[in-house]
Order: structure tokens, then sequence, then C-alpha cells
């Protein structure tokens, strides 16, 4: 069920018109549905709660990245969400949301000391290590605040995502997480360390999956590790699947959540009972664009049209720095109206007003429209106004969320002049 759909030829988010949006916050606005959010998030927590009943045996973190905005992190929160995070900077807005830092994972290749003192600080559930000189740095900042860290090893299960190369992560020639063959000496490492636990397996093959074979495929590795570990005594208490389910844009048919989930969690039931006798290990989720992205559009304005001999174009005042992903990955999003005009339509490249041949935001698209009329760019939720970018010194997007009728500011409209406000003229 989409929550941006036309009433009256107008194109509403919930009931709520997105010309009086735009005529209220102005534009280009970033535009969630509340409705949205919480229906994404609960398709993870129904199925979890279906296929996994016991108590506390499976926690959602929600990707940080995807969509850091403090009101969609307040909500997630609400419906019992954890996070995963990726910086000291995502972990504060965790905490200045309402979100619990004990149900934040901490991934990421480059953790500087101060992130892991930050993080240790608040006692969060896990880091997510990547490397051997990562554990070390985390056993020492631990020692030095008398504490243990608990951690799960990034393992690289070297499965094809089948996904954008940008992307996949899972693979050998990925920056990420410690190669497959590697990972028991890496646990064995671990758990002499004085100041780290040793507390679960964790893996993240990629974004914009849409089969889940990969992912299962990816299940069984761990599953395999994890026996492998018990055998040599050392025990997990969970295990950490990753994110990367995918969305449709187009015309992409991504697995549903509550299939998917249903098939991992037949796997690892079968796999607890022959081994385990049905012995909990919790299992994690790192969803962000199945849970964000279907969840926003960008609404912006055509400023002109331009006709040229090969070509049409509507160049808006949203651009590549509001919106990266046609820029970096040629990503797809759908362009509708928001006013529906009944004249013929042209062909054209929807254009911003950045000097770069690379900033457009969708091209060859049929489009009955005028100068001055809106466009929302569907499908923007996630890894939109999170890759955002004051180039052309543009100040970012604002942010509405909506629910019901109601609108709610839940980030005012850059400035420019606070875009500077951190510089300084020489003496
Ligand atoms: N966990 C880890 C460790 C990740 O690196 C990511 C995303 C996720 C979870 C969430 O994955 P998701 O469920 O959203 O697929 N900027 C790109 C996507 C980059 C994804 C980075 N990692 C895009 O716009 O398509």
């Amino acid at each position: 069920m989409s929550y941006f759909s036309y009433k009256n030829d107008i194109l509403h988010a919930e009931n709520v018109a997105l010309d009086a949006i735009a005529q209220q916050f102005g534009s280009p606005t970033y535009v969630y549905s509340k409705a949205a959010l919480t229906a994404n998030f609960s398709a993870y927590a129904d199925a979890c709660r279906q296929h996994s009943p016991a108590p506390d045996s499976s926690l959602i973190c929600y990707s940080v990245k995807s969509n850091s905005n403090l009101a969609v992190l307040q909500l997630l929160s609400r419906l019992g969400s954890g996070f995963d995070i990726v910086s000291g900077g995502e972990l504060l807005r965790v905490i200045a949301a309402g979100g619990d830092p004990r149900k934040v994972i901490f991934s990421g290749v480059g953790k500087s000391r101060e992130e892991m003192r930050l993080a240790l600080s608040h006692d969060i559930l896990c880091f997510n290590v990547e490397s051997i000189p990562e554990l070390h740095r985390l056993n020492e900042a631990a020692a030095a605040m008398g504490k243990r860290a608990a951690i799960s090893l990034r393992v690289n299960p070297n499965v094809d995502a089948k996904t954008h190369p940008y992307i996949s992560t899972g693979l050998k020639e990925n920056k990420f997480g410690v190669a497959y063959e590697d990972a028991l000496a890496c646990y064995r490492t671990a758990a002499v360390l004085p100041h780290i636990e040793v507390a679960g397996i964790d893996c993240h093959i990629g974004s914009q999956l849409l089969d889940d074979a990969p992912l299962l495929e990816a299940l069984d590795k761990l599953i395999d590790l994890v026996d492998q570990l018990a055998s040599e005594g050392i025990h997990l208490h969970h295990l950490d699947i990753g994110g990367g389910i995918g969305i449709t844009y187009d015309d992409e048919k991504p697995v549903a959540i509550g299939s998917y989930l249903g098939r991992l969690f037949a796997r690892i039931d079968a796999w607890r009972q022959d081994k385990y006798q049905g012995a909990p290990i919790k299992v994690l989720f790192e969803p962000g664009r199945s849970i964000v992205g279907n969840a926003g559009i960008l609404l912006t304005e055509i400023q002109y049209l331009k006709h040229s001999e090969a070509k049409n174009f509507a160049i808006v005042d949203a651009a590549m720095n509001d919106l990266m992903r046609p820029a970096m990955y040629e990503a797809w999003h759908g362009v509708q109206t928001v006013a529906r005009r009944n004249s013929a339509e042209q062909v054209y490249d929807v254009v911003g007003p950045v000097c770069e041949s690379g900033d457009w935001l969708a091209r060859s698209r049929p489009l009955a429209v005028e100068a001055g009329d809106l466009l929302a760019l569907m499908s923007a939720g996630a890894y939109g106004m999170t890759m955002s970018s004051n180039y052309n010194t543009r100040g970012r997007a604002a942010e509405v969320m909506v629910d019901g009728e109601q609108v709610h500011l839940i980030r005012q409209r850059e400035n420019p002049a606070d875009l500077f406000a951190l510089e300084s003229l020489l003496a």
C-alpha cells in the first residue's frame, strides 16, 4: 500500500495535499509518512513476534544512516526499535531522540578511540568489530575505563548479494568485515582479551537486495561458524544478519519482509532444535531502506522548462546536493506531478541548478508540466537527506512528517548564513 496517492488529481501524503505542504514550508522539502514508517517497521516486528515469540529473542536495530532525523528515530524507538550506528554522531542522535543506548550496535570499519569511549560510556549493546587492530584498540579503550566491551565480529561471508557494486559489501574484495577463513582465529584472539566479551556474530552483505537467497546463504555460513566456535567453548548470545532488503523504486519486486523472516527463522529454529535443544540465540536485524525508503518523497518545484534540439529539461529547485543517489549510482526515482494536467506529455530530463552535468534527478520521463508545477521524487526516504550536502552553498531542504491530517516540521530549512557560520576571515 502506498501512503502517497492522488485525491481529486492532487498527490497527497496520507491526507495532506503536497501543494499545501509546499505552500507552507517551501521547496524543496522532504515529506515522510508516519503511517508508512510505522507499517514498515511493524512488518519486521510482527514477523519477529510470530516466528520468534520467546521474550528478548530478536531485536530490530534500525540502520540510522538511511534516515537519521530525530523524529524518525523517536518514532522507531517508541515502536521498540534498537539502532545500528556507524559513528559517535549517530549515537548522540539516537540518545537525543530518546532511543535506548543499550539497544545500540556500532558498525563501521574506522571507529576512533573517542567514538569507542563515547559508546562505552553509554553501555551500548555491542560493537560490530571489523578488524584485529580495531579489537585491540577497543580492548585498550575498555581497559582504561575499567569496562568490558561486548563484541560481534563482522564476518565477510563472501556471498554475492547481486546488487549495485557500490552497495555490495559481502564479497572478498570489499573493505568490510574479517574474511570468513580468518574468523575463527579472530574469535580466539578476542576470547582471551581481558576487556572484551565475545557476544555475537554479524554480517551485512549489501543493500537493495531483491531476493533473500544470498541472505540465507550468508546465514548458513554464520551458523557453521557458530557451531565451530561452540565446539571450542566460545558460545555466542546473538546472531546479526544485517540489513539489505530492497524496495520498489520502479518495477522491482523485492521479497516480502514476512516471507524472508519466515524462511530465516525456519532455518534458525531447525538448527537451534537440532544442536541446542531450542536454546535461544538472539537474532538481530539492521534494516534501513526497507523501513524508510518508500515512506518519503522529495517535493520540488519546477523553475524553468528549457527545450533544446536534443532534449527537454525541467529545471527544478532540488539538486544532486539534496538527492545524491541518481548522480552517484544512476539510481532511478519515480517522478510524479503533484497536480495532474490533461495536456500532452513531453519527455524531460529533471535536473537541478548545480553546476555539474551529473546534476540530474531523473532522465527521459514523460511529463505534462509547466514552470511553477510541483514534482514529487518518489521513494526518497532512505539515503536521501542523510547523503545531502551543501555543495554550491545550498542550504539543506526542510523535512516534514505527515500524520493523518497533520504536518509536523521535523527539520527547518537551512539558512545560507548558517552554512558559513563556522568559517573565519583571515586576521
Ligand atoms: N548494516 C550495515 C552494516 C550497513 O552498512 C547498512 C547499509 C545497513 C545495515 C542498512 O542496509 P539497508 O537495509 O538500508 O539496505 N547509499 C546507498 C546505500 C548504502 C548502504 C550502506 N550500508 C544507496 O543510496 O543506495
